[in-house]
């Protein structure tokens, strides 16, 4: 498979190209848990065609999808478990993407071969993540997850998605608290609070904080984004006492990358609630707030899918926006770094290869 990377450097501003397909590198959610059953699935993710199944453990195994032999979708064919069989002549590959059998033909030379990429896959709160690494990436990152999703002292629910917008709208909207006390303004917990503010941002352990100067706990007020192996944004919605027990609210989100122009958004809404509070806060959230919450991110989806046309090209961006503007430096930083680090691995891996073919021609 050609790398993004390669392609994205005909481009006129290849680095661009590169952020707009998705940055790799880190880890992302790609589908909720329950979309992966026995049947294979594909899906876009960075621009990427992946099949995804589980196996006959419940594991699951995430490969390029696309069978050696002649491009086929293996997301169209079966699961035998441990691996997959194409349905145009039934190849089969595993989840490391070795090729198991060629059943066509006797004694292949394909069978026992490595031909197709696969993704390393870990399944957390509900949903499945991927790891996207480039060539000089190939081992994953840890993927270390807030506690919020991880830990026994929350519960959550998990809200999927798809926007038809670039993921880096979907961060720029959640790096940007002012909106809530607009686009939100009628909504049933963002109504409060100063119209105006002064924010700053604040250096963080893993990442950065942007937050209003002097008010907590009325609005939205703050945003946290972190990068720990995979990028995430946490945020809060302070709650009245009437919306069940366990404070503020929280929220874990990730923009994940579908191609250039289309995302998807996980958005975990969480509470620090145990035993009997936990069960009526689920059924409070089932029963009255989780229709109130689609209301308010559908009105993030009308607004972003209705941007004017490459509006991050002609904008005039203001004191509130420093905090986007810092997420979107810190972005193009991470794809500089990849390139810079891609570069190098490609001079190390050609010379090497160099070296091996001479070493072949001498001998
Ligand atoms: S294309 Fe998959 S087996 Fe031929
Ligand atoms: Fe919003």
């Amino acid at each position: 498979m050609t790398s993004p990377t390669l392609e994205a450097a005909g481009a006129a501003d290849p680095i661009r190209a590169y952020l707009d397909r998705g940055l790799r590198n880190y880890w992302y959610p790609v589908v909720p848990s329950w979309q992966v059953g026995s049947a294979p699935i594909g899906i876009t993710r960075l621009g990427d065609q992946i099949v995804l199944w589980r196996d006959q453990d419940g594991n699951v195994h995430a490969l390029e999808d696309r069978c050696p032999h002649r491009g086929a979708r293996l997301s169209l064919g079966w699961n035998l478990g441990d691996r997959v069989a194409c349905w145009y002549h039934g190849i089969e590959v595993d989840g490391g993407g070795t090729v198991q059998s060629v059943p066509a033909v006797a004694s292949c030379p394909l069978e026992g071969q490595k031909c197709v990429k696969s993704y390393p896959a870990q399944e957390h709160a509900g949903a499945v993540f991927l790891w996207f690494g480039d060539d000089a990436h190939k081992e994953p990152a840890p993927l270390v997850l807030p506690e919020e999703l991880v830990g026994a002292d929350y519960a959550q629910f998990l809200c999927v998605s798809n926007w038809k917008c670039n993921y880096q709208y979907a961060i720029d909207n959640v790096m940007d608290p002012m909106h809530g006390a607009y686009l939100h303004a009628t909504s049933h917990s963002m109504a409060e609070g100063d119209k105006q503010a002064d924010m700053r941002v604040r250096k963080t352990d893993t990442g950065l904080m942007f937050e209003k100067v002097g008010q907590r706990d009325v609005n939205f007020d703050w945003v946290e984004l972190g990068e720990t192996g995979c990028l995430w944004m946490r945020l809060a919605i302070p709650y009245k006492k009437k919306f069940g027990p366990g404070g503020n609210f929280g929220i874990i989100g990730f923009s994940v990358p579908v191609d250039e122009k289309n995302c998807q958004v996980y958005f975990w809404r969480t509470r620090k609630v145990q035993g009997w509070q936990r069960d009526a806060w689920r059924f409070l959230y089932r029963n009255r707030l989780e229709g109130l919450h689609w209301a308010v991110l559908e009105q993030d989806r009308y607004v972003l899918e209705s941007l004017a046309p490459n509006a991050r090209d002609h904008e005039f961006l203001y004191q509130h926006d420093v905090g986007m503007t810092r997420v979107r430096r810190m972005l193009r930083q991470r794809a500089q770094q990849d390139f810079a680090e891609l570069d190098a691995w490609r001079a190390q891996h050609g010379a090497q290869a160099e070296q091996a073919a001479a070493g072949h021609s001498h001998a």
